[in-house]
């Protein structure tokens, strides 16, 4: 920890490579961060009946999502309380109980424990049901998004979203959500705060790293990625706002929905949008990419992304697609496809943030062996004042290109995982 407090130097704009991969670094974070955050498990409509379950991640933790019979949703740890067995081996499923493979231990979807086998013989001193209760994080939701924490002293969802709830509204609180599908995963070796980082705080790389989509004509060139608005949101959420102002870009059909859901402010800037791209501290990210041509029409793919660490150096990573459950058709359609071709295992965009990110966790490895810190710039925009008159909540900029999310992020990353001694 003291090591951090003296490396890690977010306001002057310098962070070392080390605490990408050390395995210390790692620990701390299991512990301080994924053990007590909180943290985002499923989108509501994944589990939209009583009865329904779906198998996620909090850190390494892994847990069950279930909807009860009585239709209220609750987390636990996917682990048997005979002998810590996985009770849920299956990603997703539906049925009022699950029972263990091992020794058949069976859990009611509300978490009380319903029974063992042979139990009178088996027991026949007796069984305290309660003390058998699958262990249970605290969970609650925010626009269809549900979240857990295994802090039982932590602030309520909504102070620990703080400043983001108002562009959560426009991203997942527009309209009525659902998830396509279910979510594609895959391994990438990758630390998972370099992701994290990316989507919070860098609209700069786009012009770099996706270069080709100017080069060939699917985003106009010069400005991409420069005009629009950097959000540092507080509590290590960032967020970045691409615009354009050739009026609104999804299908008319949705307008009064949107209406109803935002407030005049929220509804002007949803118009404007052009991306939308952000990180819930710590490892929720959020992406409406770039309008594109696509089958004829303009659309795009919403997603969302999970950096799930299985490692100081690697992740599973998740990505949901979600549309209006109230679109037209051929919205749902080309959206998917879209979604598609851009991101997932099969984007074309995908690919080139993936190879960034690879080489940058091989760096910190090497960076690891090394006595002396290396430490990078996180210096852009330091000292450049927020704007006044922006409609929104946080401390917003004007222009895309800035590193003050990304400080902000390992700000609140140090508080957590170093202790505060500010
Ligand atoms: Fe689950 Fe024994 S470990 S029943
Ligand atoms: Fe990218």
């Amino acid at each position: 920890a003291e090591r951090l407090h003296k490396t890690v130097l977010p306001e002057e704009g310098l962070i070392p490579a080390y605490v990408h991969t050390d395995p210390d670094v790692y620990r701390l974070e299991l512990q301080r961060l994924f053990g007590r955050a909180w943290l985002f498990v499923a989108h509501e409509s994944e589990i939209p009946k009583p009865g329904d379950f779906v198998v996620r991640d909090m850190g390494e933790a892994n847990v069950i999502v279930s909807r009860g019979d009585d239709g209220k949703v609750r987390v636990f740890l996917n682990s048997c309380r005979h002998r810590g067995m996985k009770l849920a081996c299956e990603d997703l499923g539906n049925g009022p109980s699950w029972r263990c493979a091992y020794h058949g231990f069976t859990f009611r979807n509300d978490g009380s424990f319903l029974g063992a086998p042979y139990q009178r013989f088996a027991y026949s001193e007796g069984l305290d049901r309660e003390s058998l209760r699958l262990v249970e994080a605290r969970s609650d939701a925010y626009g269809g998004l549900i979240f857990a924490t295994w802090n039982r002293a932590a602030e309520p969802l909504a102070d620990f979203l703080g400043a983001m709830t108002w562009y959560l509204d426009i991203l997942v609180g527009r309209a009525e959500f659902e998830v396509v599908g279910t979510p594609q995963r895959w391994i990438v070796p990758t630390a998972w705060k370099l992701p994290a980082e990316n989507f919070a705080s860098d609209a700069y790389h786009t012009a770099t790293t996706h270069a080709f989509l100017a080069k060939l004509g699917l985003v106009s060139g010069v400005d991409f990625g420069r005009l629009g608005y950097h959000v540092d949101a507080g509590n290590g959420h960032g967020l970045g706002i691409g615009v354009q102002d050739d009026g609104p870009w999804y299908p008319p059909e949705l307008r009064q929905e949107y209406e109803r859901n935002l407030s005049p402010d929220q509804l002007a800037l949803l118009d404007r949008i052009k991306n939308f791209h952000g990180n819930v501290f710590p490892n929720l990210s959020f992406l409406i990419p770039n309008v594109i041509e696509f089958g004829g029409r303009r659309v795009t793919g919403m997603t969302l992304r999970q950096w799930q660490p299985i490692g100081p150096d690697s992740i599973q990573a998740w990505s949901w697609h979600l549309v209006e459950k109230g679109a037209p058709e051929w919205w749902k359609e080309l959206g998917r496809k879209a979604y598609i071709q851009t991101f997932g295992t099969s984007g074309m965009l995908e690919q080139d943030d993936t190879e960034n990110w690879e080489a940058q966790t091989r760096n910190s490895q090497i960076a690891l062996t090394l006595d002396e810190p290396v430490m990078l710039h996180y210096g852009m925009g330091i000292g450049r004042e927020p704007m006044r008159d922006f409609p929104g909540l946080g401390t917003v900029y004007d222009g895309k290109f800035n590193e003050a999310a990304a400080r902000s992020f390992y700000r609140r990353w140090l508080d957590l995982v170093a202790g505060e001694t500010r």
